[in-house]
This record gives C-alpha cells, structure tokens and sequence, in this order.
C-alpha cells in the first residue's frame, strides 16, 4: 500500500499525517514548531517528524509516495520556497530543497490556506464539489482557491491571499501585519477581533469584556451571543467583510461552496447566519443560485490531509 504524508506547519505546532489515496487519514503526530529558534530549527522539525510518524505508524518508509507541507506565508510554490512568512519569521528559505536532501522523498510545498483548501475540496465539507473558496479564520485570515478541483497558485503563488484584501474603508483602516491598510485579516481573524475587543475595553465602552486581563475571540464570541452590544458589533463587523469578501468573489469565480474553517469558525451560526446575510445583500442573484456557505468538516486536520493530496493531486 502507498502512503502519503502531509506536513501542516502551524506558529506553534507542527502537524503530520499519513493518508491514503482516497484521502482517509491513518495516521498522525505533531510537535513543536520551535518559532523564535531560527529557521533551521523549524526545517530540521519538519523533517525529523516525518521520519517520526512513520517510525511509531505500523507503515515502512518505502511505502511513502512523497511528503506534501503547508505553511504559513507568501512562497513561491513552484520552486518550493518560502520567500516571507510573517508568523514563523522565516524568509528566502528552500524548503523543498531542503526537505528533498533530509527525506529524500518527492516533496510539495504550499501555502497552509490552499493546502487547507485542498483537504476539505478532497476529503471534507467540498468533497465531490469541484470550485469552491475556502477561509481559515485564526491569526490570520488565510485563503484557498479550487477550480475545477485543483489550487489556483496565480502568477507569483499569490492568488488565495484573501487575508489582504484591501476591503475596511480608508477611515476606519488600520495597518495589517503585511504593511498594507484594511486588510480583511485585520478584522475577521482571531487578532482582529481580539484588537477590536481591546480597542473597546481601553475606550471605556461598555462591555461584559473589561473584566477580562486576557481576551480571546472566543471571549468575545461568547460575549456578543448573550447579548453584550460591543463584542456584538465586533463579530458583526468581522462577519460584514467576510460577506461582502465572498459577495465580490461570488462574481469573480462563482463558487458553488464558501468552506469556513479555522478557530473563529467554531463561533457556528452565530456568525455564519450573519454572513450569510450579507452576502445574500450585496451578491447578484445570478451568482448566488445554488452557492452555499459552510463550516469546515475536516477540522485540524484539513491541513494535513491537503498536504497529503499535494502529493496525489497537486
Ligand atoms: C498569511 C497567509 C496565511 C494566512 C493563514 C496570512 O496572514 O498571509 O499566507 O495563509 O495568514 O495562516
Ligand atoms: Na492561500
Ligand atoms: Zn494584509
């Protein structure tokens, strides 16, 4: 039996997974990323658990096919490099050409959104749907593209980077991690909100929240749904540019499935119902017969079994 492993390469854990050829995850481990030890840390990580899995798995090393990683950051993805990833601090780097010398194994590299993409258009909320756009709400905002059942990369790998849509208006704009203002990251992902949420509590709104030292999303999530005004209209406002994101891609590519996944998704309908609002608003009707928007079926492990399927279907 031919086995396929999936690397998912997170800001604090690295997971690992062995699937087979329909997708089915058999196996998985995960360790430490090492973030803030350097780069060669991360890389010696990546390929020490690979070897790793396979040696606690009942499989042999000769029955791996190729190893597929997804990561955090821009690449450039036919040459398997990371050239910036804000959250691991790793720039230029040849990760495939370091993975090709340490596993000796065909090796895949893309971006943790489109990787995440990947796993739920395979094997989760889009399998058997063959376009459909996928958001991962955490500490960023990542986005995955498929068409026609496979990744857009775009011209220089940056197609799916939907955390930097220039989206909030000027006035209300502030600075993302990418340098860029109004970003869509800069509200809809995990430290959008959390930012949002401190912003309110250091203004004196009034807010359940202020007697919180530390705010999480899922603070303010819990907050907002029984019934506290200003997280309220932080989750709306983080749900507002999801919808009107998903109405103007609705007319770029239409999708027939919107899949939501990443921490800020476990918020459920609560936050589902109100983008779905607002993309049922602002969406031309033509090109949203039949679109459905919804939650992530694969969980944690969409990254993985992606990156597995890089191996079979990249
Ligand atoms: C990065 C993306 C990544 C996303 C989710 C964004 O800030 O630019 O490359 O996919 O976060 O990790
Ligand atoms: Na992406
Ligand atoms: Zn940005």
């Amino acid at each position: 039996e031919k086995i396929y492993i999936g690397v998912d390469v997170g800001g604090t854990t690295i997971k690992v997974g062995i699937c087979d050829a329909e997708g089915h995850l058999l196996h998985t481990f995960e360790g430490p990323t090492g973030t803030g030890k350097g780069t060669d840390v991360i890389l010696h990580n990546i390929a020490n658990y690979a070897r790793e899995i396979v040696k606690e798995s009942p499989f042999e090393w000769e029955q791996v096919e190729g190893v597929g990683v997804g990561i955090a950051g821009f690449l450039d993805i036919p040459r398997g490099f990371v050239k910036f990833s804000a959250n691991l601090y790793i720039e230029n780097t040849d990760l495939r050409g370091f993975l090709e010398q340490e596993l000796q194994k065909p090796i895949k590299v893309n971006n943790d959104a489109n990787v995440a993409a990947l796993g739920e258009a395979w094997a989760g909320a889009g399998k058997g749907i063959d376009n459909c756009v996928c958001y991962t709400l955490g500490t960023g905002v990542g986005g995955g593209i498929i068409i026609g059942g496979r990744i857009v990369e775009g011209f220089a790998s940056m197609a799916g980077e939907l955390g930097h849509a220039a989206i909030v208006p000027d006035l209300e704009a502030i600075q993302c991690g990418c340098g860029k203002m109004g970003c869509l990251e800069t509200v809809s992902s995990a430290t959008g909100i959390i930012r949002m949420a401190k912003d309110a509590v250091e203004r004196g709104d009034r807010t359940t929240l202020s007697s919180l030292e530390v705010i999480t999303a899922k603070d303010v999530v819990d907050a907002a749904k029984v019934g506290d005004e200003v997280a309220a209209r932080i989750v709306s406002r983080a749900a507002f540019y999801l919808g009107k994101s998903m109405a103007t891609l609705a007319i770029l590519l239409n999708p027939q499935y919107f899949i939501i996944g990443g921490g800020v998704s476990k918020a459920g309908d609560f936050l589902f119902d109100q983008i779905r609002e607002v993309f049922e608003k602002y969406t031309l009707e033509q090109a949203k017969e039949g679109v459905k928007i919804v939650p992530a079926t694969l969980g944690n492990n969409a990254g993985i079994v992606g990156a597995a399927g890089l191996i079979l279907r990249g």
